[in-house]
């Protein structure tokens, strides 16, 4: 008889996994989203996320994906003409490099090689050659499984530039790894809903710091749904320029809850154990890694396909025969690497069920790698 599968596992770097009690509190009534009870809600989600950010800046909730809230930072920085430093160590980088470039912001796009963070040292000798308005960069960069030095990336700002505005896009980054907002001076941070708030695509969050609202005072760039003015002023009264989306509001509610019980040291624990358990997979099936283990992401792996085999293939077929889904390579990397995501809602004995299924079709494959190895290693961690 034909095996049927049932059960599904996502292990792509964001949309992660939702917990039932995170789908359990969407499901909610709408009210109204000027009255009180809702007002109260958005009070709460604002006091978890400066928990999460690690500051007592402004942070406000846009309806939009991560990209959105990429472009609230751009679009209220900076005007056209404005000279930027992009550290682009991958997709991401790229991408702020592109929305900058998108409203006539000038951009210096210091690029790093793929699977290597942003070094501190070229970003100082960047800063020597003049002035700029600000120096953009990712946490961690999700196309690469990069973790950015951001503490040490901030204090090489501050050292050479100390007026330039530091903007972090931490969408993948923020819960997964630690980001200290105020304690390293960070004066715009993105985050998203889909990824270690174990919440569902569509909202963005953004902190801006005293010295951003400065910039902001100045800033030329064409604006209406992202002019952070108008958040400004219906923050305090717990609402929103527009209309909130009201279910995935609830839901970072109780995901934030989540994340407050289990405790933000041991969320980052988890994360890091996520990491270590796919990487010794990886190494006992003699499978390379882009990133070293000094920067390596606790959000995302990316892993070389085994040699004269294809990464999409091997994705293709995790889906196909295990409904296990993980991330391909994005841009020059689409083929070579395949991405394992861990973060938000994912468990030890989800990567090595994920890891089960990869080793059953390398082996099929004909991939010369020790069967059993990768999960042997995981468990030996446990
Ligand atoms: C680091 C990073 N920045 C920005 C984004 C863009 O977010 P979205 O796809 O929600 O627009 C992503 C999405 O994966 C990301 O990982």
């Amino acid at each position: 008889m034909a095996r049927k599968l049932i059960k599904y596992s996502l292990m792509i770097p964001g949309p992660t996994p939702i917990p039932t009690r995170v789908l359990s509190a969407m499901n909610h009534d709408m009210i109204g989203h000027r009255g009180p009870l809702f007002s109260a809600v958005m009070k709460e989600v604002m006091e978890g996320l400066r928990w999460a950010y690690e500051t007592k800046n402004d942070i406000f909730i846009y309806p939009s994906s991560g990209t959105g809230g990429m472009e609230v930072a751009v679009v209220n920085m900076f005007s056209p003409q404005d000279k930027v430093i992009v550290l682009n160590i991958g997709n991401f980088g790229a991408r702020f490099v592109k929305i900058c470039k998108a409203y006539g912001v000038e951009v210096n796009d210091v690029k790093f090689e793929r699977g290597k963070p942003a070094d501190p040292k070229v970003l100082e000798a960047e800063l020597k050659k003049g002035p700029v308005k600000a120096v953009l960069m990712q946490q961690n960069e999700t196309s690469t499984g990069v973790l950015n030095d951001v503490e040490a990336l901030a204090k090489t700002v501050r050292a050479n530039q100390p007026e330039a505005l530091i903007i972090v896009d931490a969408v993948s980054g923020m819960m997964a790894a630690p980001l200290k907002t105020d304690e390293w001076d960070l004066d715009v941070v993105v985050s998203g809903s889909q990824k270690a708030f174990m919440v569902p695509p569509g909202v963005s969050a953004v902190s801006i710091s005293k010295r951003a609202w400065k910039a902001y005072e100045n800033s030329k760039c064409s604006k209406h749904y992202w002019d952070l003015g108008l958040m400004k002023e219906e923050a305090p009264k717990g609402h929103t320029y527009t209309t909130p989306p009201e279910s995935l509001i609830f839901g970072m509610r109780e995901g934030l809850a989540m994340l407050k019980e289990e405790g933000k040291e041991n969320v980052y624990a988890r994360h890091q154990h996520n990491r270590d358990l796919v990487r010794a997979a990886c190494r006992a099936l003699g499978l390379n890694l882009l990133a070293d283990d000094s920067h390596a992401s606790p959000a995302v792996t990316a892993i070389f396909a085994p040699d004269g085999l294809d990464g999409e293939k091997i994705r293709a077929m995790m889906r196909d025969e295990f409904n296990v889904e993980v991330a391909p390579g994005q841009s020059e990397l689409k083929g070579k690497i395949f991405r394992i995501g861990h973060l938000g809602y994912i468990d030890s004995l989800d990567i090595i069920g994920a890891f089960a299924a990869l080793e059953v079709l390398l082996k099929r494959m004909g991939a010369k790698t020790n069967f059993g190895a990768g999960v042997k290693a995981a468990m030996e961690l446990l």
